[in-house]
């Protein structure tokens, strides 16, 4: 295929010792052991997705979404971005989340955070990140709807981990407000809006109780 741009990917890492060699090492166990697990996994994934679920959830490489919750390949369709964030104008989220209420006709949407955010944490000091700071000042409104709530903790670990919660909190609150859940309850699709959180330090999730369904 030619994309017109000179660019042959084989030729430029030939001999190039840099190939991330154990990474497919264990993409072929890892292939080889669920397809010995279960015969046929991978042919019946290729055909059809059905997921019930799309996780929100952060980039961080301590949040494995599907590990979290038990989920196979084909279970669980994921967003993932810096601190969980649902910006209404992210093309990018909105468009996973019309994809997966839509076309995927998914029953339950989640956004899960977690405590010890880096995002979070970021958002709440006060020195330059770079761009990510303009991402971040999602998280820093939030603070400053809730700022004396927080400043009241005397803590800064009870600080970061409510922020953390009311992070969380809003993005349920900003899904609902989306066109795509909108327009999902108006045609009475059943599509339910949850909040999570979950511990890096014990691997628990924790329902924040923010659980919006289709009004009336
Ligand atoms: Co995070």
């Amino acid at each position: 295929m030619n994309f017109g741009f000179d660019y042959d990917y084989n030729k430029r890492h030939d001999g190039n010792m840099n190939h991330l060699e154990h990474l497919f090492d264990n993409n072929r166990k890892w292939a080889q052991a669920v397809e010995e697990a279960h015969p046929g996994f991978f042919q019946g994934l290729a055909s059809l997705q059905s997921p019930q679920y799309l996780w929100i959830g952060c980039s961080d490489s301590r949040v494995p979404a599907n590990e979290i919750v038990g989920l196979k390949p084909g279970e669980l369709f994921v967003h993932r971005n810096v601190a969980n964030i649902v910006v209404h104008s992210d093309l990018n989220v909105l468009s996973v989340l019309q994809y997966a209420v839509e076309v995927l006709q998914v029953r339950h949407v989640i956004v899960c955070g977690h405590y010890g955010c880096g995002g979070v944490a970021a958002a709440m000091e006060d020195k330059r990140h770079g761009l990510i700071d303009n991402w971040l000042c999602h998280i820093k409104d939030i603070y400053n709807i809730h700022a004396e709530k927080i400043e009241a903790l005397d803590s800064q670990q009870a600080r970061s981990d409510l922020l953390c919660e009311l992070n969380v909190m809003a993005q349920v609150n900003n899904l609902a407000q989306t066109t795509v859940i909108r327009d999902a309850w108006l045609r009475k699709q059943p599509v339910s809006l949850h909040g999570w959180i979950y511990s890096i330090q014990n691997g628990l999730l924790k329902d924040l109780g923010i659980n919006l369904d289709m009004p009336g």
